[in-house]
C-alpha cells in the first residue's frame, strides 16, 4: 500500500514509518523539517530506503498537498500541536482541510 504520513517526525509518526515499511508498505513523509529523519533513516535498509520518500512540504497547503496524496491509498496523519498554537492551527486543519 502506498501511504502518506503527515506528522511523521513526531514520537507517534517515527514508530508509524518504521512499522509501515517493515510491513511492506510504502512511505511518503511529508514534513516541514526532513532533517528531523536523518538519523530514522539511517537505521533503515537498503530496500526499505526505496520504499521510502521524505519530501519537504507545507500541510496548510491544499495544493500541496494534492500533489503528494495524488496516488496514494492511503492518508494518515499524526500531527500534533502545541497548545499555543491551538487556537489558529487546530482550526485549520480540522475544519478547512479534513
Ligand atoms: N503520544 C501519545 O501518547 C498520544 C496519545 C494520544 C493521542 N496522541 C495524539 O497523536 C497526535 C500526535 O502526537 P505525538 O505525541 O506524536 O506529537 P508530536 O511528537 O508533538 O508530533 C507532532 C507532529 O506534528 C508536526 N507538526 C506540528 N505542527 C506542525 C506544523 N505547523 N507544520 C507541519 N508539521 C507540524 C510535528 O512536526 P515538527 O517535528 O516539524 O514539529 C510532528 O511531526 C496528536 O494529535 C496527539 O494529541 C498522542
Amino acid at each position: 500500500m502506498k501511504i502518506v504520513l503527515l506528522g511523521a517526525t513526531g514520537q507517534t509518526g517515527q514508530p508509524l514509518v518504521r512499522q509501515a515499511l517493515a510491513s511492506g508498505h510504502t512511505v511518503t513523509a511529508v514534513v516541514r523539517s526532513p532533517g528531523k529523519l536523518d538519523s530514522l533513516k539511517k537505521e533503515l535498509s537498503g530496500e526499505e530506503s526505496n520504499r521510502f520518500h521524505l519530501v519537504g512540504g507545507n500541510i496548510f497547503s491544499a495544493d500541496d498537498l494534492a500533489s503528494h496524496f495524488q496516488g496514494a491509498d492511503a492518508a494518515v496523519s499524526t500531527l500534533g500541536f502545541s497548545i499555543t498554537d491551538r487556537s489558529t492551527t487546530y482550526e485549520l486543519l480540522n475544519t478547512r482541510f479534513f
